[in-house]
């Protein structure tokens, strides 16, 4: 069984602003409280923060002296939070060329994440659609977009979506001229073009064979996106992630879950820079129940996906 199914959690979304950092923080925070080993990760390679919210002011070790081997192993790098149960991976965009680090230095980073003596490991992932936002979104199994009901971070949503799924074609496709030419079309999806959906790319992949059609299909049906609506101030709002899910399921193929929505809290927002006491204070808080609630969603799934697939060990 392979052991990192359940324990590696990607949060991304493409736009800045919209709750990354604190959906990882709250989320995690709950998950903790829900009895779990949580690690956090700050992988906003360029705009870290998760740090800050915690009240470490300046990180005695960031991912970067992992990256850079100034420690030995990546234990070395992780941090107590005031949250029990919960530890930190800070980021590190102090240091040049970090936001860019190299395939060897990400499979690296990758391979010494899953190891680490946790049940729960949440990246907080950068804004944006970059090769390595994305890189790092792909490689965890359990992958969550955070959006809000506003329009604009619903399109970025939706193209990040976009943007992971064709990433994820090239990588499969790319030594395959033929294949990768359709996947190039199906993405940039151009005015006039008649390849402007999965369910068109697979009808073109049919020139290719059977086995080429399939394995379009697998990379779809591996790509298990989870959503969750921040900031919804009205209960409608929360309806976005069914427009998200239909979009994604009509042109990408993609069958994507609603984790569920975290009401806009005045309290939060004001907490931002004392996210600590935001925490110790939780039940005065309408989000904080929200996180909550989806926590105990997470670990319920995750104990009955244990149920029925036990490890060899247990
Ligand atoms: N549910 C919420 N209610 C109120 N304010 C929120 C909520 N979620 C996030 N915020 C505010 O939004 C701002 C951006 O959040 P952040 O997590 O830093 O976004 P990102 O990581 O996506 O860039 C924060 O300053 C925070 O105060
Ligand atoms: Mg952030």
């Amino acid at each position: 069984m392979d052991e990192i199914k359940n324990k590696l959690w990607a949060i991304g979304g493409g736009k800045g602003g919209v709750g990354k950092s604190v959906v990882t923080l709250l989320l995690g925070a709950s998950l903790a409280r829900l009895g779990n080993k949580v690690i956090l990760v700050d992988a906003d390679l360029g705009g870290s923060n998760l740090h800050a919210l915690v009240g470490i002011r300046y990180p005695q070790y960031t991912l970067a002296d992992f990256i850079n081997k100034r420690v030995e192993t990546i234990d070395e790098v992780v941090m107590d939070t005031p949250v029990n149960n919960m530890r930190l991976i800070c980021g590190a965009d102090d240091i040049l060329g970090m936001a860019n680090p190299k395939y060897t230095q990400k499979t690296r980073v990758f391979n010494n994440l899953k190891r680490l003596d946790a049940d729960l490991i949440l990246l907080d992932l950068g804004a944006g659609t970059s090769f390595n936002t994305i890189d790092f979104f792909l490689y965890a199994p359990n992958k969550i977009v955070v959006l809000t009901p506003q329009i604009t971070s619903m399109q970025n949503a939706y193209g990040f979506i976009k943007a992971s799924l064709y990433r994820r074609l090239n990588d499969a496709f790319g030594k395959e001229p033929e294949a990768a030419e359709l996947i190039k079309r199906a993405s940039f999806s151009a005015p006039g073009e008649s390849i402007d959906s999965l369910a068109r790319l697979y009808e073109a992949f049919r020139s290719l064979g059977e086995e080429q059609q399939e394995r379009l299909l697998n990379c779809a049906n591996e790509l298990k996106i989870k959503l969750i609506v921040n900031m919804v101030k009205e209960s409608k709002e929360k309806n976005v992630s069914n427009i998200i899910s239909s979009v994604a399921k009509n042109y990408l193929g993609l069958d994507v879950e609603n984790l569920g929505a975290i009401q806009y809290d005045n309290v939060l927002n004001a907490s931002i820079n004392n996210m600590a006491g935001f925490l110790a204070n939780r039940k005065e808080s309408s989000a904080g129940s929200n996180f909550y609630d989806i926590a105990y969603g997470i670990v319920k799934n995750i104990r009955k996906s244990n149920a029925l697939n036990p490890s060899p060990a247990a």
